[in-house]
């Protein structure tokens, strides 16, 4: 998918191949660096390599089940977005939602641009019905893109998070089914 920015440059939403790993891993570990709302750490981000990278992407290429999606912007990787299918065959009709947007990005719809592609994909998969996910409490802007998109709160789970700085944050779990069951 195709989209023009509000700076004038081009942005395609798509599967990476495994030659985009270098840029992935790339974008993934400065988005680690610029915000604490991802699970991962710095550090555990830089125990990623390009080896793991590649493997990582491949592992998403051979699953139907499974949705890696990158935001490419003229050529860098700027953002992606993840869904990941519940493992038990109970879950098979929830997939885990991941997103992330590098810093400088932020705000030019490439967020919502992203969560279209992954909720089309969920819409015309046999069994993903619910996509769910928890989010920061103090996340104001993803919560705020999430509910643009009729996502739902249910419930939060108080210090469900400690940053390394012993910082302790509530996470609020969100969902929307997006077809009937
Ligand atoms: C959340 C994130 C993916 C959004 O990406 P983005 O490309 O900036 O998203 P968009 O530009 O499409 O939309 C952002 C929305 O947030 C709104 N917003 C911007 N600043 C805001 C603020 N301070 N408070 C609340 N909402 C805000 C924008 O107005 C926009 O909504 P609108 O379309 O109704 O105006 C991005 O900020 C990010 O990667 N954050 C760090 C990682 C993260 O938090 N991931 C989610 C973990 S659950």
């Amino acid at each position: 998918m195709q989209h023009f920015l509000p700076n004038g440059k081009q942005l395609v939403i798509r599967r990476p191949q495994i030659a985009d790993a270098a840029a992935c891993l790339q974008c993934f570990q400065q988005l680690t660096q610029e915000t604490d709302f991802l699970l991962y750490t710095p550090a555990e981000a830089k125990m990623f390599d390009l080896k793991k990278e590649e493997s990582f992407i491949q592992s998403y290429l051979q699953h139907p089940d499974h949705l890696f999606l990158i935001a490419d912007v003229e050529g860098e990787v700027v953002g992606s977005v993840s869904l990941n299918q519940g493992n038990f065959a109970k879950q098979h009709h929830r997939a885990l939602l991941g997103i992330g947007v590098l810093h400088r990005y932020w705000n030019m719809g490439i967020g919502r641009r992203l969560l279209t592609a992954a909720i089309r994909w969920a819409e015309a998969h046999p069994k993903i019905a619910i996509i769910h996910f928890e989010v920061m409490a103090t996340n104001e802007r993803a919560i705020q893109l999430y509910r643009n998109f009729n996502f739902t709160e249910h419930g939060r789970i108080p210090n469900g998070i400690v940053q390394p700085n012993g910082q302790r944050t509530d996470l609020i779990a969100m969902s929307r089914q997006i077809k009937s069951l």
